[in-house]
């Protein structure tokens, strides 16, 4: 389970307090993204209306963010030190997640605010097995491990499906708004630095849509989304757990390839 140790019952918490923590905790926030996401905390007064929910999240999960591109071997592949069993074995980790949240998302197509996420051009599930067979071959399944955490990943979708399933949300905030932003930084350096082609990269393409249109209607799904819970704050709970389960996965490859040579370098 991630170490989520924030809980606060409803958005009547003000955002600048989470802000203080952040400037307070010692930690260096500059992010390697070249973020506008990373810009000044949300201020607001009794006069000033709520911000729009999205910016909520996006808030609250900074300091998680940075983490998460501090951590485990997506700082490897950031820092260009990252060969491409290391990569495969990351993918491989990644896509029971995945698998786990299509199918709950597409089994809430009609819901007003899951259903975008829903949409048939952000499913990464059949990119990621194809990159798999492309860079590791057809056995992928048979030899690249299953960890821990990524079990736990699964799990903890499979916890936010229960109920009316509007926790998904936040999931869906956390994979796919980082593969349509921070994988599109990830694709490049892998192309270089792992001279990976693209059709190994798939997974960070989404040519059958108007990625910036969707990228609106996911803001706007984002945005509804607090109308129909009488708790938000536990979508931005769950949006720091989805962080969590990312960090563990990232921190858990970096683990088992420092302990198993065999897995790294594979074939090209
Ligand atoms: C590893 C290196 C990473 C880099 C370089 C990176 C970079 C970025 C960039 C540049 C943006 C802003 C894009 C924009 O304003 O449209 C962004 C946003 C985002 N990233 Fe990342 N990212 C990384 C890792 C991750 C990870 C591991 C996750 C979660 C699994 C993630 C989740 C997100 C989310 C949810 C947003 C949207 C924030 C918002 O505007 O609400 N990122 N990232």
């Amino acid at each position: 389970m991630p170490d989520v140790a924030l809980h606060q019952s409803n958005r009547s918490v003000p955002i600048s307090d989470h802000a203080t923590e952040l400037t307070n905790d010692g930690l260096n926030h500059r992010s390697i993204c070249p973020m506008g996401f990373m810009r000044p905390s949300l201020k607001r007064s009794n006069e000033q209306p709520d911000p729009p929910f999205s910016d909520v999240l996006r808030e609250r999960t900074m300091r998680l963010h940075a983490k998460a591109e501090r951590s485990g071997i997506l700082a490897d592949i950031l820092r260009r030190n990252c060969d491409r069993g290391g990569y495969a074995l990351l993918l491989r980790n990644l896509l029971p997640a995945y698998e786990r949240l299509e199918a709950e998302l597409s089994a809430r197509a009609a819901h007003p605010v899951l259903g975008i996420f829903a949409h048939r051009a952000l499913c990464r599930s059949d990119r990621l097995r194809a990159d798999l067979r492309n860079i590791q071959g057809a056995d992928w399944e048979r030899s690249l491990p299953v960890l821990e955490s990524s079990t736990a990943y699964v799990a903890g979708i499979t916890r936010a499906a229960v109920g009316n399933g509007l926790r998904l949300v936040s999931h869906a905030y956390v994979r796919y708004f980082g593969d349509l932003s921070g994988g599109q930084v990830i694709k490049k350096i892998l192309g270089k630095s792992l001279s990976l082609p693209s059709d190994v990269l798939t997974v960070y393409e989404f040519p059958e849509v108007d990625v910036a249109a969707l990228k609106v209607k996911m803001r706007d799904a984002l945005d509804r989304a607090e109308r129909f819970t009488d708790d938000p704050h536990m979508l931005v709970i769950e949006a720091m757990s989805a962080f969590e389960y990312n960090i563990s996965v990232s921190r858990d490859v970096q683990d088992v390839l420092a302990r198993s040579p065999r897995l790294r370098h594979a074939e090209a």
